[in-house]
């Protein structure tokens, strides 16, 4: 796996997540991603979030015919969460795509997302094709998020 932070898990100080939690996490992503609703893109994506209560939330892309009523899988998990458990501050997320080379969140779910992650947050990215998983951090993903108004 590369990671961003050079990080082989549990040796860089920063609470790392142990192994059979980052296989489970992805796990459930590429798993939901099989519900995926996307007859127009034909483009299944899934996402499993784990929460600092420790609970799992999955979603997968739901298409529209108006094609403005598409809901990402990113969105669809977030929003499962919150409405489990109100506001909840997320741990990790992985996103499992058909992609050939892993694809990251869109723009609108690293915005939606960044309410409930923080920089440190790993965010595992998995292309279902080629089996390659690549770690980033969301800090790196989003840097500049947009909170006040
Ligand atoms: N999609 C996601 O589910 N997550 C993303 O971060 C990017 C895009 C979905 C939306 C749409 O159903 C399909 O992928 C093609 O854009």
């Amino acid at each position: 796996m590369e990671c961003d932070n050079n990080c082989s898990c549990c040796e860089c100080g920063k609470d790392c997540l142990k192994a059979d939690v980052i296989d489970k996490l992805i796990d459930e992503a590429k798993a939901v991603l099989k519900n995926a609703y996307a007859p127009f893109s034909n483009f299944r994506v899934g996402a499993a979030i784990l929460t600092e209560s420790g609970n799992l939330y999955k979603g997968c892309n739901v298409e529209d015919a108006s094609f403005g009523g598409t809901i990402c899988a990113e969105r669809v998990a977030a929003t499962a969460s919150v409405a489990a458990e109100g506001y909840v501050r997320f741990k990790a997320i992985a996103v499992a795509s058909e992609a050939d080379d892993p694809a990251p969140p869109c723009g609108i779910c690293r915005q939606f997302l960044s309410q409930f992650a923080g920089p440190e947050v790993p965010v595992f990215i998995v292309s279902t094709k080629n089996s390659q998983i690549k770690m980033v951090s969301f800090g790196n993903l989003m840097p500049y998020t947009f909170t006040k108004f």
